[in-house]
C-alpha cells in the first residue's frame, strides 16, 4: 500500500475540499509524484473537476460495495491526462453506503480493504476527497489515512465545527488508526477583510500547531479552473502558486 494517504475533510460544506484535492495532487503531479485522487463524495464534484463521464467503468461506490461483499475487487482506476494524475470517480450511488456499510462486518475499514490492492501500490500520494459530513465515509477515509488536511474558509461560524472534527480524528487514532495524524489546518478564501483577519488570529490563537504556513487566498479562478477542467496550478496564477506551495508543505511534513 501507499505509504501517504491523506484525507481531505471538513464537515462542513464548501469550504474548499474538492479544490484543494485536485489542485494538490496536480501540484504534487508536476513535481514528479504518481498520484491518484479518490472521489469520496456522492455529488462527486471531484470527477467533474477532471471531466469524467460516466460509461459505466466501476467508481467507488462499485469498488466499496465489492470489498464488502468479499469478491474480486473492480478496478475503477482512471487517467486524467491534462493534469497528469489518476483517479477513482464516485456518483450518486454512493449514497446508499450509509446503508450497506452499516451493516458490514469491520464497516469503518471498508475503503481500506480497497485500497489494499496491489494496483494502489505504485503511488507516492493518495489523496481522497471527503464528503461535507462526519459519517461512515468520512470514518473509511480517516481509518485508512495517514494524513488529514483540513480546509476551512476564512468567514464566519467556520471554527465552529473544528472541535468536531479533531474529536473524531483523535477518536479513530486512539482506536484503528494509530498513524492518523492532522498535517494541518488549511485557511482558505482568504480576503482582505477584518472578518478573514479575525478568524486567522483566532486559529493561530486556538489552533497555532495545527494551522498550516500555506494560506489559499480567495479567487475566481477557482471556479474557472473547475469549469475548464484544468487544475490551477497549469497555468500562472495566483492560487495556483499557492496549490504548488502546498505541495511542498505536504512534502516536507512527510520528510521530504
Ligand atoms: N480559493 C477559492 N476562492 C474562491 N472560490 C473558491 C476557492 N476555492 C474553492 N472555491 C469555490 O467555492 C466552491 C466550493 O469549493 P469546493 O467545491 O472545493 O468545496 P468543498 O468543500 O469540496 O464543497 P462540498 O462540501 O460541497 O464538497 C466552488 O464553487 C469552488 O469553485
Ligand atoms: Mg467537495
Amino acid at each position: 500500500m501507499s505509504k501517504k494517504i491523506i484525507a481531505v475533510a471538513n464537515q462542513k460544506g464548501g469550504v474548499g475540499k474538492t479544490t484543494t484535492t485536485v489542485n494538490l495532487g496536480a501540484a504534487l503531479a508536476l513535481i514528479g509524484k504518481k498520484v491518484c485522487l479518490i472521489d469520496l463524495d456522492t455529488q462527486a464534484n471531484m470527477s467533474a473537476y477532471l471531466g469524467y463521464e460516466d460509461n459505466g467503468s466501476p467508481n467507488i461506490n462499485d469498488m466499496m460495495i465489492t470489498a464488502v461483499r468479499g469478491g474480486e475487487v473492480p478496478d475503477g482506476i482512471l487517467h486524467n491526462e491534462k493534469n497528469n494524475v489518476d483517479y477513482v470517480p464516485s456518483d450518486i450511488n454512493l449514497s446508499s453506503a450509509d446503508f450497506y456499510l452499516s451493516q458490514a462486518l469491520a464497516r469503518e475499514s471498508v475503503l481500506k480493504r480497497v485500497l489494499s490492492a496491489d494496483r494502489f501500490a505504485e503511488y507516492d500520494y493518495i489523496i481522497i476527497d471527503c464528503l461535507a459530513s462526519l459519517g461512515i465515509l468520512a470514518m473509511n477515509a480517516f481509518t485508512v489515512a495517514d494524513g488529514v488536511i483540513i480546509p476551512v474558509q476564512t468567514q464566519k461560524f467556520a471554527l465552529d465545527v473544528l472541535e468536531g472534527i479533531t474529536d473524531v480524528i483523535k477518536q479513530i487514532k486512539g482506536t484503528v488508526n494509530p498513524k492518523l495524524e492532522i498535517i494541518g489546518i488549511l485557511p482558505t478564501m482568504l480576503t482582505n477583510t477584518v472578518m478573514t483577519r479575525e478568524i486567522m488570529n483566532t486559529l493561530s490563537e486556538q489552533y497555532s500547531e495545527l494551522l498550516m504556513k500555506t494560506h489559499i487566498s480567495h479567487s475566481v479562478e477557482a471556479a474557472y479552473s473547475a469549469q475548464k477542467q484544468t487544475s490551477l496550478c497549469l497555468g500562472n496564477s495566483k492560487l495556483g502558486e499557492e496549490y504548488k506551495a502546498l505541495a511542498t508543505e505536504v512534502l516536507m511534513w512527510y520528510g521530504g
